[in-house]
């Protein structure tokens, strides 16, 4: 999986504006072919413990042009996980991560069993906020502070989707 680590660092390079406002402020490694390796070789040890897993969005030409992950994958009684995501700039409005959203939904459920998928988004992303809409996520509340995001704490929107609509237990 750090095979795309010079793709990624490409995407981030050409997308840094766009995501600026929604991620924390990088180190100057985040950019860097090297920056990305280190950190897709930690993603790759967590993604073998279960804990995480992540897709991107290519177009067959070696470059990246969005990332979808799932974090915090916990089985057990609780079933749940949690969404992040982003698509390059040149490719928004399109119905991206709309699909991509719902897809990787689809798979938490087919795949571990996921009962219920969380997301959050700065209280000021109203983009996200339709793409969690489209998908029918709900909003379930404000966190306050929630997130260290471009030099200041900020606030997010919680909202979930429940997968499992059938009242029994899955087994
Ligand atoms: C948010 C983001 C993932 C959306 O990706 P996308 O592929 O453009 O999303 P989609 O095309 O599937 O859907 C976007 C929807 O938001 C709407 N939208 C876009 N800007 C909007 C705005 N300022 N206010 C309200 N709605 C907006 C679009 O019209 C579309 O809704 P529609 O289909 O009803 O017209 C992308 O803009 C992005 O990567 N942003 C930066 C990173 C980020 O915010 N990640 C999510 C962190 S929670």
């Amino acid at each position: 999986m750090p095979d795309d680590a010079a793709a990624m660092a490409r995407a981030f390079v050409r997308n840094r504006a766009h995501l600026a406002p929604w991620d924390p402020i990088r180190p100057d490694d985040f950019y860097t072919e090297a920056g990305q390796r280190t950190r897709l070789e930690q993603v790759d040890a967590q993604r073998r413990t279960g804990v995480i897993e992540r897709w991107v969005f290519d177009r067959g030409d070696g470059e990246v042009y969005g990332h979808i992950t799932l974090n915090g994958i916990e089985l057990g009684v609780y079933l749940n996980a949690r969404l992040g995501y982003w698509v390059d700039a040149a490719l928004n409005g399109r119905g991206l991560a709309t699909a991509a959203v719902s897809g990787v939904c689809d798979h938490a459920r087919r795949q571990w069993n996921i009962h219920r998928v969380e997301a959050s988004t700065n209280v000021e992303n109203f983009a996200s906020q339709r793409v969690l809409g489209k998908c029918g996520f709900e909003e379930i509340g404000l966190s306050r502070a929630h997130l260290f995001i471009n030099g200041k704490w900020t606030d997010s929107k919680l909202f979930h989707r429940i997968l499992h609509t059938d009242p029994i237990a899955p087994v």
